[in-house]
């Protein structure tokens, strides 16, 4: 089925320049973007967004991290859109991420993972949600 997923290029990747070369992959596996934004968050727009994880060691670590600097904000849409998504995108842990995904190529840890892709169709109504208005999304068709 065409789904939708909402796609995050977080701080570490905007800082590296690599935006370009990862839009590259998510338009060459068949995804269109149809949607996007670079935003700065701040604690209480990363906390909403990330507010599944609040009770996690790693949430005031990944609330420091995703402040840290812009990130880029994307409606990705297609075949299978989540799946694909995070198939391109590899393991969140990049140590374990397969050759040649985004977290192999492109992150350094576990925090700075140079990626984020909802995880399932619920989550991606949810986070597109977030960040975008209907108005705001231009699909492709
Ligand atoms: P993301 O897909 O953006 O969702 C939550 C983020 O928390 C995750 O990617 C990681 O960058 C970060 N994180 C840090 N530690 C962990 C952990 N132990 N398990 C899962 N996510 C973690």
């Amino acid at each position: 089925a065409i789904e939708r997923t909402l796609s995050i290029i977080k701080p570490d990747a905007v800082g590296k320049n690599v935006i370009g070369e990862i839009y590259s992959r998510f338009e060459k596996a068949g995804l269109s973007i149809v949607a996007a934004k670079m935003v700065q968050l701040d604690n209480d727009s990363a906390g909403g967004f990330y507010a599944e994880h609040k009770e996690r060691g790693f949430f005031n670590d990944l609330i420091a991290f995703m402040t840290s600097g812009p990130v880029m904000v994307q409606v990705l849409e297609g075949e299978g859109a989540v799946a694909k998504n995070r198939e391109l995108m590899g393991a969140t842990n990049p140590a374990e991420a397969d050759a040649g995904t985004i977290r192999a190529d492109f992150a350094k840890s576990i925090d700075a993972n140079a990626v984020h892709g909802s995880d399932s169709t619920e989550s991606a109504a949810r986070e597109v949600a977030y960040f975008f208005s209907d108005a705001e999304i231009c699909p492709r068709g």
